[in-house]
């Protein structure tokens, strides 16, 4: 069965997939603006106590019964019930994650085609054409409509012609190249005045701020979103896994890998912010909201490449074509969740599959584009920081209590020998059965009391 569903040749190529799912926009628009607006390092100390405590189980807790079930979040979830109860909450949890996922890609789409749109802007100004660089630069309904078009294109392209090895391969090759490019701007950016105090706010944390319950919630979306978690994508992943691979080794090298991002592009955005400050730009409000919004990026980074005088152009041209085959191979393992499922409960073609339900996105996403002020951080705040989690919950529920324990580690024991006496197996089941649950709810609760 698992030959006739298609399998990751190599653990090299599981990991480039997987990364490429969690490495994305969430670590360089979404961890740099979400750690701007709410107290930069308090922020930065909470996510990443978050993505390695409840994070990284949650991913486990996915991987593994995908790979186990080798399905779809729907049928494994259902698989894996032992009565009609858990059937039914299986087969809520498994649709709830399809649409989550799917509402995560429209406004997904709209941030992605702001970086097919400043990746042209570069090339026409490289080419002196000033008129069509300024129209590319300028936030309208009429320029987000078109890229977001453009951007689902590519992403159906590549879901539906099933071409992600092309553009695993490309990734491999490119994401060494975005740390380069960030390493390289963070030291330019150190040598801009105000920077000093930017890396300050980074890293030293107000811990008085740490404790309100709006960081502690975003920070868990965050970690959820960042690691694609709880709509059934990293599921999905796992469940192309071949059976001899190390499932806690391969899972917390992709951990690493997309914190070691999200930290970086913070080392480059806050402080980029401080030297703007420094030049008298408004960044935050009165109240102390950021100006900009979700525009942050945008607005601050071209800032910062046209101060860089010739070469500005060649580096605003290289970073935003690569954050643009970071954004697909994440919006490809998004489409991939509802397309998979259509495909093998419906046994419709892949294609069709992908077409259909990717169209019906791109109306969501062009809705959210003409209601942008209105819908836009309803729409993130929603599905990141509600939805996310809180199926992250039930999948924990799933592997700590409906599934027989001893079946987990027959799954684990695959491809880890001796998989029974290591630390992951001494602390993971408790922690994904106790601790993981009651943390999730703690966070909510403490949202809605104080
Ligand atoms: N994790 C990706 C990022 O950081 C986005 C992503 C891909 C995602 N698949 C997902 C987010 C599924 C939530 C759910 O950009």
């Amino acid at each position: 069965m698992s030959t006739a569903r298609g399998e990751f040749s190599s653990r090299f190529g599981f990991l480039m997939a997987t990364s490429g799912s969690a490495i994305g926009l969430g670590n360089i628009w979404g961890f740099p603006t979400n750690a701007a607006s709410n107290g930069g390092a308090a922020f930065l100390f909470t996510y990443l106590l978050l993505a390695f405590s409840l994070a990284y189980p949650a991913l486990m807790a996915e991987l593994i019964i995908g790979r186990h079930t080798r399905a779809n979040a729907v049928s494994a979830l259902r698989q894996l019930a032992t009565g009609p109860v858990s059937k039914k909450v299986g087969t809520g949890v498994g649709l709830a994650g399809l649409l989550t996922v799917s509402l995560i890609l429209s406004f997904y789409s709209i941030i992605g085609g702001w970086m097919v749109s400043w990746m042209l802007e570069a090339i026409t100004s490289l080419l002196g054409l000033d008129a069509a660089a300024l129209w590319f630069a300028t936030d309208a309904v009429p320029r987000n409509s078109l890229f977001v078009l453009v951007f689902m294109a590519l992403t159906i392209y590549v879901v539906s012609a099933g071409v992600r090895d092309g553009i695993e391969k490309w990734s491999t090759r490119l994401m060494p190249a975005l740390v380069v490019l960030l390493l390289l701007l963070i030291l330019y950016v150190f040598t801009l005045e105000g920077a000093t105090e930017g890396l300050r706010a980074y890293l030293v944390p107000d811990f008085s701020r740490v404790a309100s319950p709006g960081l502690i919630v975003s920070a868990l979306g965050q970690a959820f979103f960042s690691l694609s978690l709880g709509v059934g994508t990293m599921l999905i992943y796992g469940s192309y896994l071949s059976s001899e691979e190390n499932l806690p080794l391969t899972g917390s090298m992709v951990s690493m890998l997309d914190t070691g991002f999200s930290f970086l592009a913070g080392l480059l955005i806050i402080p980029a912010i401080y030297v703007a400050l420094a030049n008298g730009v408004q960044i935050y409000d009165d109240s102390g909201a950021l100006v900009a919004g979700p525009g942050l990026i945008v607005s601050l980074l071209p800032s910062l490449f046209d101060s860089m005088g010739m070469v500005g152009a060649l580096v605003a041209l290289a970073f935003f074509a690569l954050m643009v085959i970071a954004s697909l191979t994440s919006s490809i393992s998004m489409l991939e969740v509802p397309v998979a499922y259509t495909v093998e409960t419906f046994k419709t073609q892949r294609s069709r599959a992908a077409i259909v339900i990717g169209s019906t996105v791109t109306v969501v996403s062009l809705i959210l584009v003409f209601n942008f002020a209105t819908l836009f951080d309803f729409v993130v705040t929603l599905t990141t920081e509600y939805s996310q989690p809180l199926l992250g919950f039930f999948f924990a529920i799933f592997v700590g209590w409906i599934w027989n324990r001893n079946e987990v580690l027959k799954e684990l024991q695959k491809g880890y020998a001796g998989a029974e006496h290591s630390l992951f197996w001494k602390i993971w089941p408790f922690y994904i059965s106790v601790v993981c649950p009651l943390a999730i709810l703690a966070v909510y609760v403490q949202l809605i009391f104080f």
